[in-house]
């Protein structure tokens, strides 16, 4: 059986890449990250052909935040594409991993002056701005070591888009400056000796899942670019941030409202997006800074099946309506923290029993003391469907896992953060170790010094 052209069902296995996951699962421990190399080179080379073959001059800017394990990063290197970055962290990592600093924007709603200083210090090629107040920040920052800072403007270009609330951008949503005051921020941009303004950034949200919102953001960009030239003043780029959805729930029909459900291919964006500077500005640069598009389809998740129950489903009134089984996993919003603070959807097989009918209801739950540790279930109902005798010992996966997973781990109920492996040239190797337990308390301080001497004790008038 094939379920896509990297994963197939084998002996009744689900089969990733040309590794038997259930086999894996019983030589290392669960849970576990898997991804694929090839599926990244793949996912890359797309976004890249879709792109240049209609604009020869984008350039692609991987998002970082969706990805920063350095494995990733060194494999999105490889793949011949540029980087994106949030923090003076992630502009260390990108460092570390080799990218040099033109392939390197630094966005952020944030920055510190230290942020700040050692971007401008390594010649990043653009630091995208928030706000005037840190247009102003970065001109201060840049002016006293001597250097003028490429900057970038980001602006709320203001058009609606459909996803989750926690991922607009936007439209009244936290970054960006104002659309009404751009024109007189790139005037002050301009102006200004130690800033060097070079483009427009307008990045509109994540899992964005049709094209209206970029066609109307690139022609609100392209016209403040416009209203930019008129005063004399050239910028060369546009940089149309990133935010294309990947299809979370697999459905032959969307319903409109589901943002799990992403109708549209990588082309699509890139015929809307490229179009309209085509028909407008085919001399500018376009550039982009996908994350979720890279990573998502990369990695799956795969968990072992710890618990299980059946427990009463009961009316309003406390009398027992029928049965539910429940299902525990040995992962849970610990590894895979999207699932419940935003809610998220990811796709799920038992693995073990790839090859029997998913036809049984389950109420699948991770292993956290926190109620709300309960998997999302299929189709709108509070069930996941697997195989009739899916119980503990099977190994259940979850797919599309690769972006803003291992990012977001977090080691509650002192559950170490998960190891990942990658199947890199047809062998599977480690490229991230699990917590240990003394990494969980390796920042924890039993008896330290005072960081503030004693106060004095209130003196009596
Ligand atoms: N550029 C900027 C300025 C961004 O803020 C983001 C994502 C991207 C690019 C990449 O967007 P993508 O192509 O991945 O959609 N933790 C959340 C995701 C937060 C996204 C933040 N910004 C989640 O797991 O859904």
């Amino acid at each position: 059986m094939v379920l896509d052209e990297d994963i197939t069902v084998e002996g009744g296995h689900l089969v990733f890449d040309g590794v038997d996951v259930v086999d894996l699962a019983r030589r290392v421990a669960t849970p576990f990250f898997l991804f694929s190399s090839r599926r990244l080179r793949r996912n890359v080379s797309a976004m890249v052909e879709a792109f240049t073959s209609r604009h020869p001059d984008t350039e692609i800017f991987f998002a970082s935040k969706a990805c920063s394990n350095l494995w990733f990063l060194d494999q999105v290197r490889r793949a011949g594409i540029n980087i994106e970055v949030n923090s003076g962290g992630e502009l260390w990592k990108a460092q570390r991993v080799g990218f040099a600093p033109w392939q390197i924007v630094f966005n952020g709603v944030a920055k510190t002056r230290d942020e700040i200083g050692s971007a401008v210090q390594a010649g990043v090629r653009a630091l995208v701005v928030d706000s005037v107040y840190e247009l102003e920040r970065i001109a201060e920052v840049a002016g006293a070591l001597g250097v003028s800072a490429a900057v970038d403007l980001r602006v709320d270009v203001n058009v609606p888009t459909f996803t989750h609330p926690g991922l607009v951008t936007a439209h009244g949503g936290k970054a960006g400056i104002d659309l009404d005051d751009a024109l007189a921020a790139f005037s002050f941009a301009f102006a200004h000796e130690a800033l060097d303004p070079r483009g427009l950034h307008l990045h509109v949200g994540s899992q964005i899942t049709g094209i209206e919102p970029y066609v109307a953001a690139v022609g609100k960009g392209l016209d403040l670019i416009e209203a930019v030239a008129a005063g004399g003043l050239r910028l060369d780029h546009l940089n149309a941030g990133g935010g294309f959805a990947i299809p979370y729930r697999e459905a032959t029909v969307c319903d409109p409202d589901d943002y799990f459900c992403a109708p549209l291919a990588i082309n699509d964006y890139a015929v809307a997006v490229c179009g309209v500077i085509a028909r407008r500005r085919p001399d500018l640069k376009l550039m982009l800074e996908p994350g979720r598009s890279i990573a998502g389809t990369t990695a799956l998740l795969v968990t072992t099946i710890e618990n299980t129950k059946v427990k009463g489903l009961r009316d309003a009134a406390g009398r027992r309506v029928g049965d539910e089984c429940w299902l525990t996993v040995d992962a849970g919003s610990n590894t895979l923290l999207e699932h419940t603070n935003y809610g998220w959807y990811f796709r799920s097989v038992a693995a073990s029993r790839a090859d029997e009918p998913a036809d049984a209801p389950f109420r699948l739950a991770g292993p956290l003391c926190d109620g709300g540790d309960v998997f999302a279930g299929d189709d709108d109902t509070p069930y996941r469907r697997f195989p009739a005798a899916t119980a503990p010992g099977d190994v259940v996966v979850f797919f599309d896992v690769g972006a803003y997973s291992l990012e977001m781990m977090n080691p509650y109920n002192a559950r170490p953060r998960a190891a990942a492996y990658a199947v890199q040239d047809g062998r599977v190797v480690p490229i991230r170790l699990a917590d240990t337990l003394d990494d969980m308390v390796a920042a924890d301080v039993v008896s330290g010094r005072p960081v503030l001497p004693a106060a004095e004790p209130p003196g009596e008038d």
